[in-house]
């Protein structure tokens, strides 16, 4: 199973395998409408067609330059280390002076060596060794390859769903959580009923997932809902950790 080269806040990296055995077979389009790292996009077997979302611009512009300027990309990504000044000066960097090559290599960057790959403070630890990415980037191919019948959007979540709906659609949903922590890009509980309203009258299939939360359930009253229990981690201490359960709730019977 393919792994994303990123690790995403809310990313689906222990639930992906839950969710691809739920995707219905009879789909000609996977759209993943909140894309993030794509775990579920690069863990499961390509469709016919693909669509990758998302609204954050530095996520889709590192997956375009990974898809058209893979060698460049390797071949910045290659010269660093991983160093509290760099990582400060890649932070510090104005996006609008970069070319979108750096732009990508400082988004990278910033994300394997930040605490919780939130990409604000430098990782470091006595017990942690460095994390390898920017000298195994074998990834970069295996990325560029699996692109290939995938359009890459940056569009918010109501365009797309209106673009590529149609009776063989099937749209994966991550939304960010309802009342938890947010994106740079703040959704609201407006956008959580505005995405409920349009799922309600869509041609195709969906699937959802999302946290447990009263208000959620009942959103979602008429669709198959089913709980899960996630293992989660963004705290530094073992005992700030906790598990929380998730809801996968789709249109369809699985
Ligand atoms: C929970 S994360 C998705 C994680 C992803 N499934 C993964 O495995 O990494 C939610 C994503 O929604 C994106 N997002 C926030 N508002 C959005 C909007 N209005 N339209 C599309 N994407 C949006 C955020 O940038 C974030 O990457």
């Amino acid at each position: 199973m393919l792994k994303s080269p990123l690790s995403w806040m809310g990313g689906k990296y222990r639930l992906r395998k839950k969710i691809i055995e739920l995707i219905p077979e009879d789909h000609t389009c996977y759209i993943e409408v909140f894309g993030g790292a794509g775990w579920v996009f690069f863990g499961k077997q390509p469709s016919k067609v693909e669509v990758y979302n998302d609204i954050n611009s530095e996520l889709v512009n590192f997956f375009r330059v990974l898809k058209y300027h893979s060698e460049e990309f390797k071949a910045w990504i290659e010269k660093d280390v991983a160093s509290r000044e760099i990582f400060a000066a890649y932070h510090d960097a104005l996006p609008q002076y970069m070319t979108d090559i750096q732009r990508a290599v400082k988004f990278f960057y910033l994300i394997k060596y930040s605490f919780a790959s939130k990409g604000d403070n430098f990782g470091y630890g006595t017990s942690k060794d460095p994390n390898k990415a920017i000298f195994n980037t074998g990834f970069v191919q295996e990325v560029r390859d699996r692109l290939r019948n995938c359009y890459v959007e940056n569009l918010s979540f109501e365009t797309l769903i209106e673009k590529y709906d149609s009776q063989g659609s099937f749209f994966f949903c991550d939304p960010p959580y309802h009342k938890l922590a947010q994106y740079k890009d703040k959704f609201h509980r407006e956008d959580h009923l505005k995405l409920l309203d349009m799922l309600k009258h869509i041609k195709g299939k969906f699937l959802v997932t999302i946290n447990d939360h009263p208000e959620v359930r009942e959103w979602y009253q008429e669709f198959n809902i089913q709980e899960v229990e996630v293992g989660y981690s963004v705290c530094r201490e073992a005992k700030g950790r906790r598990s929380f359960k998730e809801l996968i709730i789709t249109n369809y019977s699985s």
